[in-house]
């Protein structure tokens, strides 16, 4: 057997999303990056970016876990909205990450031309993992990120949620991930997540986040979470989902800590 066998479960494959932006597909979670019915860059502004800026549009200064990093697409559409709607909003994003070779690929990554104006951001975080200019403080965490999240400092305003599917990546959806998440937040904070699974919302809930369907143009519906009951977002009653979906339960450690050491 050859000694350097190409460990084919770190491969990754490019893929044109129906938008027109590129992600990739992992062979060791065995799924792309990103939606690709919905889009890279489109799933980041609709399901992460949008909602967050219109529900903090009041504060000039914004705290963003970006759970995980990935190719970075949620932090930097993020600064690509506040350019393009100059906005003087001052972002610090946090974002763990424990794919370092992947981060350090971004440099060379075939990004939409949205992201053109922000060339030198993306090259400095790929480097360095870190950016600092005025307006935006980008800080990648690169190591597990159920070990750097209570390691962190600042309170949080925004956490975009946007791990791999539960299913794959059971360790970051779990009861007591969102309770290490709830514990860093402010009083305020919201999170936007892809998933509408009933397991995760209730993990949320058992965290005494509020839980909204959001709904966008051209894709699927998604969730927001809140620690403040939100106006204006249509409401969902976890206390009548509980009585409606007797079985539903939410993720625990314990059940995934078990697999990995048997
Ligand atoms: C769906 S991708 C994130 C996509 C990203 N938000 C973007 O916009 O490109 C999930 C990311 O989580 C990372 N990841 C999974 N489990 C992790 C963990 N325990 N700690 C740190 N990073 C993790 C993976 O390496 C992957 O880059």
């Amino acid at each position: 057997m050859p000694i350097n066998k190409e460990d084919t479960s770190l491969k990754k494959d490019l893929v044109l999303c129906e938008d027109g932006s590129y992600t990739l597909y992992s062979h060791q979670f065995e799924e792309p990056y990103h939606s690709t019915k919905d889009g890279a860059l489109h799933e980041s502004l609709e399901k992460h970016v949008k909602p967050s800026f219109t529900l903090k549009s009041d504060k000039p200064n914004l705290t963003i876990l970006d759970i995980c990093f990935g190719l970075g697409y949620n932090t930097f559409a993020t600064l690509h909205y506040i350019k393009k709607h100059n906005l003087k909003t001052k972002v610090h994003i946090l974002s763990p990450e424990f794919d370092e070779t992947l981060v350090r690929s971004l440099d060379t990554f075939n990004f939409p031309t949205e992201f053109e104006s922000i060339r030198h951001i993306i090259k400095q975080v790929s480097q360095n993992f870190y950016y600092e200019d005025e307006q935006f403080k980008i800080e990648i965490l690169i190591g597990d990120a159920r070990q750097s999240i209570p390691q962190i400092k600042e309170k949080i305003d925004i956490i975009y949620q946007d791990a791999f599917s539960p299913a794959h990546n059971p360790l970051l959806w779990t009861k007591e991930w969102f309770a290490d998440i709830r514990a860093i937040c402010l009083d305020d904070a919201i999170l936007t997540t892809y998933s509408t699974a009933a397991a995760i919302r209730l993990g949320l809930y058992e965290n005494r986040f509020y839980i909204f369907v959001h709904r966008a143009e051209m894709m699927r519906y998604s969730t927001v979470a809140s620690l403040k009951m939100l106006e204006g977002l249509e409401y969902i009653d976890m206390e009548l989902k509980k009585i409606r979906n007797t079985e539903a339960r939410s993720m625990r450690d314990a059940d995934y800590l078990k697999d990995m050491h048997s």
